[in-house]
């Protein structure tokens, strides 16, 4: 084990860290004064991901993230970051296609809330999403509200993991922001468009080292009920979000050859 006192880590210019940190497998234990390990991961790690707007929120992300890649849980306080790591692949920072791969289905939350912030932030991200023409023809509500996720839960046919979240996202279809583009707009781009930002959601919760499930299977007439909404706004998924109690195996995936077809069905 070893441990980085603060000035060590000034000394040190964090570089020890930084290398285990961004690649070789290896054992790490520090208890790090936060400016040094800020100052650490800007320096070293900034080709891997987008640190640029580094702060001790995105650290806590960070660590989150290396948190779910790690076997011995990370602690953290406010001022002192106590990081155990254990490396286990050449990028201990989550990359896309890392995030694909790992990104599982998960039904069963931690009973602790989640910076607000860190909902905006991956609903900000979701809106980079393509959408047809640009109109951009899907929005989420945010629910806290126990009742309301209770509501949400009993609508999905009594899929209690959805009330147990500390924060559920419902994705809803604007129909009437697609009207350009008529029937083909209200059936298929809209949907289409909450799709693509749903799985971008799910992505970047994931690389928070968040969970969530994409549910589908609910009462569409109950839900709309529910979130009180109007006739032009049809929910499409419901994401129940929390930190992941549960690691559940990958599931069986079709072969490549049956599923891809070469030049024509
Ligand atoms: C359109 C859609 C609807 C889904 N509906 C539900 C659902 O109602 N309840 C549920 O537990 N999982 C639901 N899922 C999650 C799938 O069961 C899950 O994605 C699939 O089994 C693959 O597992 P993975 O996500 O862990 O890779 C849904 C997924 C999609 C894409």
């Amino acid at each position: 084990m070893t441990v980085f006192s603060a000035t060590e880590m000034q000394a040190r210019k964090s570089s020890i860290v930084c290398k285990r940190l961004s690649g070789f497998p290896a054992t790490i234990s520090a208890a790090i004064e936060l400016p040094y390990l800020l100052a650490a991961t800007k320096s070293s790690l900034s080709t891997a991901t987008d640190l640029s707007t580094l702060s001790a929120f995105s650290l806590f992300e960070y660590v989150s993230s290396i948190r779910q890649r790690t076997s011995t849980a990370s602690r953290i306080a406010p001022e002192i970051i106590k990081v155990r790591i254990q490396a286990d692949s050449p990028a201990v920072l989550m990359e896309l296609e890392q995030a694909i791969r790992d990104r599982r289905s998960v039904r069963a939350f931690e009973d602790r809330d989640m910076p607000h912030e860190l909902i905006d932030k991956a609903l900000e991200l979701a809106s980079w999403a393509p959408s047809a023409g640009n109109l951009q023809s899907r929005d989420f509500i945010v629910v806290r509200s126990a009742e309301t996720r209770e509501a949400l839960a009993s609508a999905a046919g009594g899929q209690d993991f959805v009330a147990q979240a500390p924060v559920v996202i419902v994705a809803i279809a604007n129909l009437e922001r697609v009207m350009h583009y008529g029937k083909r707009g209200r059936d298929l781009y809209a949907i289409q468009d909450s799709a693509a930002a749903v799985q971008n959601l799910l992505l970047i919760l994931h690389s928070k080292g968040l969970a969530t499930t994409w549910v589908g299977a609910f009462n569409e007439s109950q839900v709309s009920q529910i979130l009180g909404l109007p006739g032009h706004a049809r929910p499409v998924a419901i994401l129940p979000i929390g930190y992941p109690a549960e690691t559940p195996a990958p599931r069986d995936h079709l072969p490549f050859g049956e599923y891809v077809h070469d030049e024509k069905w």
